[in-house]
């Protein structure tokens, strides 16, 4: 089992794709299963049902998915090691990898897409840099208990799923 995880924008998803299909093993996305579960979007879940709902239904599928025994890429979502005790469990039962990408890579990629993420959909374009800084200082605490830390700011996606590779 891995686990793939880092700030909204570090391409979790798409290494997931390309790591699923190197190494044959079937990739989940946590944010697409909490989203089948409850019936709704995940901007809808935070919209109708609350951050701490989301963050309910978000520990318990992890945990359902971590200990099925099926080997699994997952690709997390940003806010996951960051609650409850989701990091331990994670370090646990997988593979770790942090994607790493630095404040300017992450607003360059979510200042286009964020509409479809609500922690950030309502930030103005300009304070995007120091919100996104402080939130990732916040976050680095868990981010960096990783197994693996992959620095992909100037890495095409084939070279991050090639060191990824050269750590499993
Ligand atoms: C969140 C990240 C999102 C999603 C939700 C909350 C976060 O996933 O789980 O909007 O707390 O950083 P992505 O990292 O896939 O955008």
């Amino acid at each position: 089992m891995i686990c793939l995880l880092g700030y909204m924008g570090s391409g979790k998803s798409l290494i997931a794709n390309l790591l699923s299909e190197k190494l044959k093993i079937e990739k989940i996305d946590l944010d697409w299963a909490i989203s089948q579960k409850v019936g709704l979007t995940i901007p809808e879940i935070f919209e109708k049902k609350g951050e701490i709902y989301f963050r309910k239904v978000e520990k318990e599928i992890l945990e359902d998915l971590l200990n099925a025994q099926n080997d699994i890429i997952l690709s997390l979502g940003g806010g996951t090691p960051c609650y409850y005790n989701n990091m331990e469990s994670i370090k646990e039962k997988s593979k770790s990898i942090y994607l790493r990408a630095n404040v300017k890579t992450l607003v360059e990629r979510l200042s286009k897409e964020k509409d479809q993420r609500p922690l950030v959909a309502r930030i103005g374009e300009d304070d995007l840099p120091n919100f996104i800084g402080q939130h990732l200082f916040e976050r680095n605490q868990f981010y960096n208990r990783a197994e693996v830390i992959i620095d992909v700011d100037n890495l095409s996606p084939d070279e991050i799923v090639e060191k990824i590779l050269e750590k499993l």
